[in-house]
């Protein structure tokens, strides 16, 4: 039963900080000339239109991408991303944001190849339209976590998998914990990029512990939240895991996370972490 839909929270602070590190990751694998493949598990819809009742009655967007997109002292790093979301705004109003599939084609060359999974049929029809016949790139309307058996390793032997789950079943941190094992154990040269929300210390703890645990190599742990320690509206923030990251984002990141929480902040409650969970 899939009950979780991303229009609801489409543009949040969230959405903003997993999809500028998506972009960081992103420009780093395009360094180098060879091509390079990216499984994004968890695709969602595409685009979203802020103006869907959903999006309208949560207004989560306002506080994310709505603080950040017209700022023109935005970090240099952080263009990328907000070229790609003015892209599918072109008329100057934030009126669509775009999800991780999208953005990552808009920032994948030509050669490079993307592989999406979305499992909820109508969200996949969707998806299929948004992407239309983006060259290199295959839509599937499959199970995200058995796609990192189906396609890893990639031929290419360099990429990146993305996992942003949607956290509604029970134990998602252990299945996550185990697909970021697999992955891993696939494709032992790869990047590793893991969304979650942040919950109670407790589970993060054992969240951490079970990674560290995990034989992993070099592994990256950054969190945004712009709420307090016992904020209990909705999630209180969230984090990335990132294995094998790329060379100097530890270093990139820390100022990136640091403005975008001044930036969507107001009340000036929470903060950012980056932090090496294994270390280099
Ligand atoms: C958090 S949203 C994805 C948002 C998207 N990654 C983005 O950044 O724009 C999670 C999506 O995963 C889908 N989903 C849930 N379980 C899934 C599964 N086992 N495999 C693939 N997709 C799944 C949901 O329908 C939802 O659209």
């Amino acid at each position: 039963m899939l009950s979780y839909r991303h229009q609801f929270h489409a543009g949040n602070v969230s959405d903003v900080f997993k999809h500028t590190l998506l972009s960081r990751l992103l420009i780093a694998l395009a360094r180098k000339d060879k091509p390079y493949f990216m499984l994004d598990t968890h695709a969602g819809l595409g685009l979203y239109d802020l103006e869907h009742p959903w999006s309208q009655k949560t207004a989560e967007w306002r506080q994310g991408i709505g603080r950040v997109w017209a700022r023109a002292d935005a970090p240099e790093a952080l263009q990328p991303y907000l070229d790609a979301v003015r892209a599918d705004n072109a008329d100057g109003h934030l009126r669509h944001y775009p999800g991780s599939p999208r953005i990552a084609r808009r920032l994948m060359r030509a050669d490079d190849r993307l592989a999406v999974c979305e499992l909820n049929k109508d969200d996949f029809a969707t998806l299929k339209t948004v992407l239309g016949n983006a060259r290199h790139t295959a839509i599937h309307n499959q199970d995200g976590f058995s796609a990192i058996r189906a396609f890893l390793p990639p031929q290419e032997r360099r990429g990146l998998t993305f996992i942003d789950a949607s956290f509604d079943q029970a134990d998602e941190f252990g299945r996550i914990t185990r697909s970021i094992k697999e992955a891993h154990a696939r494709f032992a040269t790869g990047t590793i990029a893991v969304w979650y929300p942040l919950m109670a210390p407790s589970a993060m703890q054992a969240f951490a512990r079970s990674l560290q645990a995990a034989g992993l190599p070099k592994t990256l742990q950054l969190e945004l939240t712009v709420h307090p320690d016992d904020w209990t509206e909705h999630i209180r923030g969230s984090g990335m895991v990132i294995v094998n990251p790329p060379y100097g984002l530890d270093k990139e990141a820390r100022p990136l996370l640091d403005w975008l929480w001044q930036a969507m902040s107001l009340e000036k409650e929470g903060g950012t972490r980056c932090d090496w969970l294994v270390p280099e």
